[in-house]
């Protein structure tokens, strides 16, 4: 006879599997969007998942992001739910390695490193690092193209990813790390970005090549940035805006300075935050721009009425009116909607959780409650992919942006507490609250802190780029989603064709 055992009738409803372990794994794995959005229509907003051996809640929509995001770190743990992974590629004593209080000093360390200051520096820097990379690099080759009317093309995430490598370096990384940027730095950073992977998460020690590489590569990197931090030392630098500069200059709340080993892991941390995440988004942004000519022409318009200088001159951009530019704005925005570079963030229950009976409660009396041991997991990409939300969520609609009624005004928009009244922080803000249901650089507690630097990295190379030449894709839609790695990239081909524009 078989024995069933009864649901416990406060638990989530479980998504049906058929394999125990495996769970929803493949499911998940190969299209979370459209996982999500079929659960959603068979369980609600709240549902867990088994996803090998873990189990997963998983809350959708704006309550939902609130529910997890802007839960007490008390109860749902970032470093308990992420350790296993960034501990053996970001280095001990950093980050998710420590109490979260520690975690949350060294996240007001790196916001020194991020100052206006430095800020308006790095845009004169990228855009030097644009032009040099159009002139030099292989795939990219448009001033050695004699004949005006001819196309090149590129694979788009293998140029961005070289793009973003370099304009990280010469800014925040530092002068040493950019001019270390050679085969050897380029191999250390591909073996710790092999360590940095969905079968790294879900299987943190396996006895792989990969696992012993990703190691080897730590250890060799950390050392890289504490012999630079020994050089500064010594004197004769004159590197005062980046972070290695920042970084060394700050002081725990107890008075102590930051040790050398941790500012080396702090660096890694920030090299793997922004490479991925930023190069996914420009890569994005540039087949959307390849694809839409009306949204291309409205950008270069854009540049030429705001730096043009006549004949195909433009004057040099400054962090200041990038931040004026509403169709470049819009652009990014639209893109970090459709493409937010992490699907799902996670955290680990602490300790047993009820849902809120206003975010979704069973038929009886009372509400769900999330168990202690289990993960849960918000997911951006849904809210900004509802068709409850947005209307023709599937459409690249930089336009929606400037609505001032639309969804996307409303995701920007906060109430006042006191009087309920909307409080509409206005054009360039950054999306406030963990209950918007835009949240590309997530909300709360762990909120990004990269998000002004990486608009004006993706700023700053669009617009270089788009200064120079024309794009146009090379087939006819812009690549489904590979989401097969830590962070969702098109799927090749993802080719770009471009030609140097004319402008007689
Ligand atoms: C956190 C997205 C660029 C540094 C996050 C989170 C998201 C995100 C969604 C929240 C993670 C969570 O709650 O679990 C992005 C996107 C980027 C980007 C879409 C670019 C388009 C950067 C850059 C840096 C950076 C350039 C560094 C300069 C960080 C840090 C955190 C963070 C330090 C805090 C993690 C925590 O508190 O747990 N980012 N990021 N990010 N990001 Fe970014």
């Amino acid at each position: 006879r078989q024995i069933v055992i009864p649901k416990d009738p406060s638990l989530p409803p479980e998504v049906f599997h058929w394999l125990p372990i495996v769970g929803s794994a493949i499911q998940y794995g190969s299209d979370p969007l459209n996982f999500f959005f079929k659960c959603r229509e068979k369980y609600g907003d709240v549902f867990t998942f088994v996803l090998l051996g873990r189990k997963i809640t998983v809350a959708l929509g704006n309550k939902g992001n609130n529910f997890v995001l802007g839960g007490k770190h008390t109860s749902f743990s970032a470093e308990d739910a992420y350790t296993h992974l960034t501990t053996p590629v970001f280095g001990k004593d950093v980050v998710y390695d420590v109490p979260n209080e520690v975690f949350m000093e060294q996240k007001k360390f790196v916001k020194f490193g991020l100052s206006a200051d430095n800020l308006r520096s790095y845009v004169g820097m990228i855009e030097d690092e644009v032009e040099e990379f159009m002139k030099n690099d292989g795939s990219f080759l448009i001033y050695q193209m004699n004949d005006i009317n001819e196309w090149g093309r590129f694979d788009v995430t293998e140029a961005m990813s070289g793009l973003t490598i370099l304009t990280a370096s010469r800014t925040l990384q530092g002068k040493e790390v950019r001019d270390g940027l050679n085969k050897s730095f380029s191999e250390l950073y591909n073996d710790l970005d092999g360590g940095f992977t969905p079968l790294n998460f879900m299987f943190p020690n396996l006895p792989l090549e990969s696992y012993r590489r990703r190691d080897r590569a730590h250890a060799k990197m950390s050392q890289f940035y504490v012999d630079i931090i020994n050089k500064r030392r010594e004197g004769n630098s004159d590197t005062d805006h980046d972070m290695i500069a920042a970084l060394m200059d700050q002081k725990y709340r107890d008075g102590r300075s930051l040790r050398d080993h941790e500012i080396a892991h702090i660096m890694i941390a920030l090299l793997m935050a922004g490479q991925h995440t930023s190069s996914a988004t420009s890569s994005w942004a540039l087949l959307h721009i390849a694809h839409d000519q009306a949204v291309q022409k409205a950008l270069y318009e854009e540049q030429v009425k705001y730096f043009g200088a006549g004949e195909g001159k433009f004057r040099p951009l400054t962090h200041e009116e990038l931040r004026q530019l509403p169709i470049l704005d819009s652009v990014i925005r639209e893109t970090l909607r459709m493409h937010p570079p992490l699907h799902s963030l996670m955290r680990k229950v602490r300790e047993d959780v009820p849902v809120p009976p206003t975010l979704s409660a069973p038929s009886k009396d009372g509400t769900y409650v999330v168990p202690k041991g289990h993960f849960v997991l918000s997911s951006a990409y849904v809210s900004q992919m509802d068709p409850l939300v947005w209307s023709k969520p599937n459409d690249f609609n930089a336009a929606r942006w400037s609505e001032p009624d639309g969804a996307a005004a409303e995701a920007f928009r906060v109430y006042s507490d006191e009087t309920g009244e909307k409080v509409d922080y206005g054009f360039g803000a950054v999306s406030k609250g963990t209950e918007s249901p835009y949240q590309p650089f997530g909300a709360g507690r762990h909120r990004c802190i990269g998000e002004q630097f990486a608009y004006l990295q993706l700023g700053t190379v669009i617009s270089t780029i788009i200064r120079k030449v024309e794009l146009r894709l090379e087939s006819d839609k812009v690549p489904d989603h590979n989401y097969h790695t830590m962070i969702v990239m098109p799927k090749k081909p993802r080719n770009i064709c471009y030609r140097r524009r004319n402008f007689n």
